[in-house]
């Protein structure tokens, strides 16, 4: 393994049954950065973690994590991770303080030790008037930020957070990326699955979209919008009889096919020039005497990649 290079897969494979969760992916994290693992349920974001974590083994191809295989070193892999489930592993009976306390312990820590650290992470995830009070009365961001912490106990080398913000709300999702992004300002690299293409944007360095266990797109957020075709341009006219010709202005000033969803009397097109795209196709609108209803500009959405990417949405079932 190239020295900066923290965690390596290549050509990883794990089938259950007849799904094939992981088709042959390869990705590598330089250190002290962070990785984001985008793509929708069923993706097999979690296998991959799974493997890279030891808990499973793969079928076919290798991964390193901190330079040791983790099929054939797995005890040096365990030592070098932290990892926080989508499911957070919370003792719920047991306070803040005592969750993290724990976990030193188990680590092996003396009680000295156990105790500053837990105390420097409970303050430092803002749980500090909340240390003493049982997990249960904890808020599902609280929660969440004490499973974070916890994955950060032994000052591991590589953080793995399996998507950290799936079920909170927006309030709660942005305190947990707060806190991802002092992680990462601290130089730990981390791997972080999500569905969620804004918060690859915001944590990552570099993106992979998987999709049925493949690889389906890498590069910076930007790149990735750009190839979604960059902002779109949306409107929804007034009569059914009017929707070709909005289809028609749109695919003259939008960069590719226009999507349209007649019972919506709705038309979207991709567009490099954002406002003045649309003050455009408002005036030849107005020259065809079609009337617009509502009108809009957007930055892609996950969807939106998904769609160019691979030519359906990423809730849509198509096993
Ligand atoms: N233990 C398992 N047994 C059977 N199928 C599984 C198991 N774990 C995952 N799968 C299947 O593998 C695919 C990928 O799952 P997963 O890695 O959990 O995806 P993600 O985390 O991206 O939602 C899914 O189709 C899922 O149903
Ligand atoms: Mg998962």
């Amino acid at each position: 393994m190239a020295t900066g290079t923290a965690v390596r897969a290549e050509a990883l494979v794990k089938t259950f049954g007849f799904t094939c969760a992981l088709d042959g992916i390869d990705l590598e994290i330089p250190t002290g950065t962070v990785l984001g693992l985008l793509g929708p349920n069923g993706a097999g974001k979690t296998t991959a973690v799974r493997i890279l974590t030891t808990l499973l083994r793969p079928d076919a191809g290798r991964a390193w994590v901190a330079g040791h295989d983790v099929v054939a070193e797995p005890n040096e892999v365990r030592k070098a991770i932290g990892l926080s489930g989508q499911y957070a592993a919370v003792d719920e009976n047991l306070t803040g303080f005592e969750n993290l306390y724990m976990v030193g312990r188990l680590y092996g820590m003396n009680k000295a030790d156990a105790r500053t650290r837990s105390r420097t992470l409970i303050d430092r995830f803002r749980l500090t008037d909340a240390a003493d009070r049982p997990a249960k009365t904890y808020s599902g961001g609280m929660r969440r930020r004490l499973d974070l912490a916890g994955a950060l106990v032994a000052e591991p080398q590589v953080v793995l957070l399996d998507e950290p913000t799936t079920g909170l709300d927006p309030r709660g999702r942005l305190d947990t990326w707060q806190v991802i992004g002092e992680l990462v300002a601290d130089g730990a690299t981390v791997l972080l699955t999500t569905q969620y293409l804004e918060e690859a944007d915001q944590l990552a360095d570099t993106i992979l979209v998987i999709d049925h266990g493949r690889v389906i797109a890498s590069g910076s957020a930007d790149r990735l919008k750009e190839e979604a075709g960059g902002e779109r341009l949306e409107l929804v006219v007034a009569e059914p009889a009017e929707v070709d010709a909005a289809i028609r202005v749109l695919a003259e000033i939008g960069t590719g096919e226009p999507t349209v969803d007649r019972h919506g009397k709705r038309v979207q097109v991709a567009v490099e020039a954002g406002a003045k795209s649309l003050i455009e196709a408002l005036r030849r609108l107005d020259v065809e005497g079609v009337t617009v209803l509502d009108v809009g500009l957007h930055r892609p959405t996950l969807d939106d990649v998904f769609l160019s990417l691979t030519g359906h949405s990423a809730d849509e079932e198509t096993r």
